[in-house]
């Protein structure tokens, strides 16, 4: 049975992905056990755990901080994989890392796939590129899975922000012009673990980067929208206090209206294609996804 190296096991990805892999050899580690922008202490844990393969979820996510931060936000988000990525080369282990949308520039009019031209507008997403391109740099195999919007009932995240703005004003203004999947933390760790069986590391042709995000697009928004009115449809059966804005006082505005030390990109759309031809993987569309999520939601 494969021996697997989890890391940031206390965020969003990580916590999903530690609840399913109970069936494998997994060593799940938090940033206390395992500090990404510590290189030696990386090397050392590795080389003592000795996994067969390392999923690594941890990541510097705090996009408009990273503006100000970039040389953390490097450490974590590019040298760490790249240490990650050289030490389990050095065990024939494989490695699967994740990575983002925001790689891309979103001026591409359809959905993105996985050659298309990178662009990243932000540190973040040129830290991340860097990560992707540090791990491509070593010879393992790899799967480097590019999602979008992660959110869950576990963990800081946009949809436990809209629940909370809604709870303590009457209308909010979200943005309504950029376009992307909102892809839940439990779907992700669904579809990897699918992966798990088809993927055949010795097999070179299957190493490579992936777009995985939840089906469909919408905006920040829509997505808003369509969380509050989840949470109506199933607060009195969860005895959740009712929110005090409704879907009717929820503004879309653009982008100008809500300047960010970061810039996103407009489209952030990736097909997945590819991520279905390859390993017949594909994840619910994030409506479904959505309503998966919103039942575990705990108030
Ligand atoms: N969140 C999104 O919207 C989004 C979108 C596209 C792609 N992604 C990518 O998807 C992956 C999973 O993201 P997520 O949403 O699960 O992120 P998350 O909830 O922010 O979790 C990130 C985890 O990384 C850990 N971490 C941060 N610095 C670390 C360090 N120095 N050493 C060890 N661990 C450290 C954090 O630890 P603490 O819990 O101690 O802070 C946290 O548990 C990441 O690669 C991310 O870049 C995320």
């Amino acid at each position: 049975m494969k021996k697997i190296l989890l890391t940031g096991v206390n965020g969003q990805v990580g916590h999903a992905l530690q609840n399913r892999l109970m069936q494998y050899d997994v060593v799940a580690l938090n940033r206390e056990q395992l500090d990404l922008s510590d290189g030696a202490a990386i090397r050392r844990i590795v080389q003592m755990i000795q996994p067969d393969l390392i999923i690594n979820p941890a990541a510097y996510t705090a996009v408009d901080k990273a503006e100000t931060e970039p040389d953390l936000a490097y450490a974590i988000n590019a040298i760490a994989p790249q240490i990650l990525a050289e030490e389990a080369a050095k065990l024939n282990a494989a490695l699967i890392h994740f990575s983002t949308d925001y790689v891309y520039d979103g001026s591409k009019p359809g959905a993105y796939v996985e050659n298309d031209l990178v662009n990243p507008l932000s540190v973040y997403g040129k830290s991340k590129l860097a990560g992707e391109d540090a791990i491509r740099a070593v010879n393992l195999p790899h799967l480097i899975l590019r999602t979008s919007w992660v959110y869950g009932a576990y963990g800081k995240n946009f949809l436990k922000t809209i629940i909370r703005l809604a709870s303590e004003r009457d209308s909010l203004r979200i943005v309504a012009d950029q376009f992307g999947a909102p892809t839940s933390s439990e779907s992700i760790a669904d579809a990897v673990v699918s992966l798990l069986t088809p993927w055949q590391p010795q097999n070179a042709s299957q190493t490579g980067i992936y777009h995985l995000t939840n089906q469909g697009k919408t905006t920040w928004h829509g997505f808003s929208c369509a969380i509050v009115d989840e949470y109506n449809q199933l607060a009195v059966s969860k005895n959740w206090p009712p929110l005090k804005a409704n879907v009717e006082n929820i503004a879309g505005i653009p982008t100008v209206e809500y300047p960010t030390p970061a810039a996103r990109p407009v489209n952030s759309s990736l097909s997945n294609s590819k991520l279905n031809q390859v390993f017949k993987v594909m994840l619910p569309d994030w409506q479904a996804g959505l309503q998966q999520v919103m039942q575990l939601v705990k108030l």
